[in-house]
């Protein structure tokens, strides 16, 4: 079997080192020539270099392929994947071959770029986690589209990507686009998670007073039961390193968090399709607001420093409430990922999209097992809901700022308690003559049910 790889960066090369050492010949290449080089060492070091065959050009690689080729992109996402297939359009791909854009792209230009190149060559799109990592030894993959060509690939992709209990975490998850759009609110889940167990670490630090490293050894409990994730590890194991000086790292970093921009894309979509996912746009406003305290716009409007308080936390409390806020992630994520494919006609199979976070990927967790079993699955949390409800107010209590916590409280409570949004159709009508709905399923006015003398102005 072979196959071409074009971006030799981070995940690149691990994905090509993956790649040749499960057997694959690889035909690989990047515009840096160095790149290639530092490849073709690491692949020698490792003892499978005769799999590899780096190319200087793209006329090169689409030459050297056996036809129908099929061919990965690790470029990163924008303008750069078109030019790179333009390119390989000139270089000689046809209309058997495959291209799969394998970068964090926008699903938007995966849907356009399917359209543009329909009679050029077969464009297919997938999303693939867990960092390098990941890469070398196994990733998430969340492919899509129904191309002929996947079926060449896809007994391979079967095994250079992550398995669970022998199940592998690779999946055509839906049509079209959807593979990209599925990786883009995994990562929308990522935000709030990190942010989540940020805001634990927030309330244990400064409201409680705990130390890192007993912060650490709380985390390790916890994993070492349903808590158990990718993210609360390696959240346990960054508190419990030092400088050589004996510092804590985590106390020597700034508090501005980069952003790629797919928790942006991610929340964009779900205003745009009316989807509620609150702790995930929180987690991405959250990073605006440390971002922001001290650029010039938040400095025009100052605050004054306000000294946290100290607050009193049952420790099991808050276990149970991590526990239910984690699974409200992923919960806002999959129903963002339905509605999505309600809208696009996608037929996103949910059970393939968590089967693919399972292992590999940055999102992977024990209890994903739980949020598998389906729709009820937090029905039976009786403890964990009064725990959130505590810890929300706890946390409130100490002045300190939990948006993802609070916007996950305030997510679950709406969907469970009675809503308000009676006044705000009735203000509405008021003043704009919208119209109301009553509990009957009745479309009118306030004025057919009240006589309204004079409005205030
Ligand atoms: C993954 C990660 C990966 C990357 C994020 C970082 O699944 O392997 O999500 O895609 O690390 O894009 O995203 P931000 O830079 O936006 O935090």
């Amino acid at each position: 079997m072979q196959v071409a790889l074009v971006g030799l960066g981070v995940m690149g090369k691990n994905l090509a080192l993956n790649l040749i050492e499960k057997g694959l010949n690889l035909v690989a290449y990047d515009k840096n020539p160095d790149a290639g080089e530092d490849l073709l060492s690491l692949a020698k070091k490792e003892g499978f270099a005769e799999r590899l065959h780096i190319v200087s050009d793209l006329s090169d690689m689409v030459r050297r392929l056996e036809t129908p080729r099929s061919i990965l992109l690790l470029v990163p996402a924008g303008e750069l994947v078109d030019k790179v297939c333009s390119e390989l359009i000139e270089a000689g791909v046809d209309i058997n071959d495959i291209i799969v854009d394998c970068g964090n792209s926008n699903y938007k230009d995966g849907i356009a770029r399917k359209l543009k190149y329909q009679n050029k060559f077969e464009f297919a799109t997938m999303g693939i986690s867990g960092g390098a990592e990941g890469a070398r030894h196994g990733p998430a993959m969340m492919a899509s589209g129904s191309e002929g060509g996947w079926e060449r690939i896809i007994p391979f992709f079967e095994k250079v990507a992550a398995s669970h209990n022998g199940e592998s975490c690779f999946a055509r998850v839906g049509q079209s686009a959807s593979g990209h759009f599925v990786k883009m609110v995994h990562n929308g889940i990522e935000y709030a998670l990190m942010q989540l167990i940020a805001e634990v670490y927030h309330l244990l630090r400064l409201g409680c007073g705990k130390s890192n490293d007993e912060i650490a050894a709380l985390f390790d409990t916890w994993s070492e039961g349903e808590l158990n994730s990718y993210l609360l590890s390696i959240s346990s194991h960054i508190l419990k390193l030092n400088s050589s000086d004996n510092t804590p790292i985590v106390d020597l970093i700034d508090n501005k968090v980069g952003a790629k921009g797919t928790g942006l894309w991610t929340a964009q979509n779900a205003l745009e399709l009316g989807i509620a996912v609150p702790s995930l746009v929180a987690a991405v406003q959250a990073r605006h607001l440390t971002n922001t305290q001290d650029t010039h716009a938040a400095l025009e409007m100052t605050y004054a420093a306000k000294q946290p308080a100290k607050v009193d936390i049952d420790l099991e409390e808050l276990r149970k409430a991590f526990h239910l806020a984690s699974l409200l992630c992923y919960r806002q994520g999959l129903a963002l990922i339905k509605g999505a494919s309600r809208s696009h006609q996608w037929k996103v199979d949910l059970a393939k999209t968590l089967q693919t976070w399972r292992a590999g990927c940055i999102i992977r967790a024990d209890y994903l097992d739980q949020i598998a079993e389906g729709n009820g699955f937090i029905d039976g949390l009786n403890d964990e809901v009064i725990a959130l409800r505590n810890i929300a107010a706890d946390a409130v209590r100490s002045g300190l700022a939990f948006p993802v916590l609070a916007a996950t409280q305030t997510y679950y409570a709406t969907l469970t308690t009675p809503s308000n949004g009676h006044l705000v159709q009735a203000q509405r009508d008021y003043f704009g003559e919208h119209g109301i709905k009553t509990h009957e399923g009745e479309t009118c006015h306030l004025t057919d049910l009240t006589h309204i003398d004079a409005k205030v102005r």
